[in-house]
This record gives C-alpha cells, structure tokens and sequence, in this order.
C-alpha cells in the first residue's frame, strides 16, 4: 500500500508537467516521436523542404531555433529539472553575464553536476548547431 501510494506520489509532477504544455510545445513533440519512416532524414532527396522545415538550412547545418526546438526544449521549455527555461529574463541574466564564450562551453560540454549534459543529449549535433542554439536561447531570454 505504501509502495502504491510512492508509485503515485512519483507520476503527479509528470502528469502535471504533460498538462503544463502549450499546443505549440505539444505539436512539436508529437512531430519528433513520429514513426522513423515518417521523418525526413537530412539529405535525403524525397524529402521536400516543407517537410524539413526549419530544419533545412543553405549549408546543412540546422539553425539555433531548429536545433533548439528538437534537443532542449524538452527542458528550457518547462523548466525540467532545473533548467533555465526560454525567455526567463531573471534565470538567464546571471547565465549571460558569464560571456558566451561560458555558454557555448556549457552547451557544448554540459555542466558537471547537472541534467545539462553535453549537448544536450544531442550526439549528432555539431559544434556549431550547438552554438547557433545558444545564440537563439539567450536572444530569447534577454
Ligand atoms: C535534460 C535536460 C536538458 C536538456 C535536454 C538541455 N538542457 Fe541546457 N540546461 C539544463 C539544466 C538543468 C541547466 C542548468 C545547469 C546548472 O547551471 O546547474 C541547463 C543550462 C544550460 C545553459 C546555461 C549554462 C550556464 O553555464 O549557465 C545553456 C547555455 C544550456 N543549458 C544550453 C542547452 C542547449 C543548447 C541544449 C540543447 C542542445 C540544452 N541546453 C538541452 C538541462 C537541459
């Protein structure tokens, strides 16, 4: 019974965090958990640039917003497990002041000790896709 009761106490913060979610914030996480065959993969001749997006960019290179809404919205967005969330003047403020040579690192590497993991998690992004993404999240947040 006490076993139920933790079990239960544990999913409340989850569900409320799946309500908290805007359309927008909905969409586009039921877009990234669509079926692969359903994904355009880049480079990828059948796939049109709609389909792609923002994804698409001149070099190939995916923009700060596009990285940003496919690898760390799941936490800037909410604010998940302590992240500074998108937008959050006062969180960002202390974050910037630290030069964005500071940030760059901590996108790029993660921050020991933290969720914030090298790149987010996103093992297939680039240095650079990194950076632009940062760009975007402290313009948003400032
Ligand atoms: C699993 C959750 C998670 C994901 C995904 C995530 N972050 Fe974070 N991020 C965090 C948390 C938590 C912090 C706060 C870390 C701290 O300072 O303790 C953070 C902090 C940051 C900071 C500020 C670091 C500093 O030095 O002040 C930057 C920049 C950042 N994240 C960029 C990104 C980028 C870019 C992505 C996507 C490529 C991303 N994050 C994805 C959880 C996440």
């Amino acid at each position: 019974m006490k076993r139920l009761f933790v079990i239960v106490a544990a999913l409340i913060p989850l569900t409320v965090m799946a309500v908290d979610l805007s359309d927008e914030q909905r969409a586009a996480i039921e877009e990234r958990i669509q079926p692969y065959s359903k994904v355009c993969v880049t480079g990828d001749e059948a796939c049109s640039a709609k389909d792609m997006g923002a994804a698409v960019a001149e070099s190939g290179a995916r923009s700060g917003d596009a990285v940003y809404n496919s690898a760390c919205m799941a936490c800037h967005a909410t604010g998940a497990a302590g992240a500074p969330m998108l937008g959050d003047v006062a969180a960002w403020e202390p974050r910037i002041a630290k030069g964005m040579e500071a940030l760059y690192d901590s996108g790029i590497n993660g921050v020991a000790g933290s969720s914030m993991i090298a790149k987010g998690g996103c093992m297939d992004c680039s240095d650079e896709e990194i950076r632009a993404a940062v760009d975007f999240m402290v313009a948003e947040s400032q």
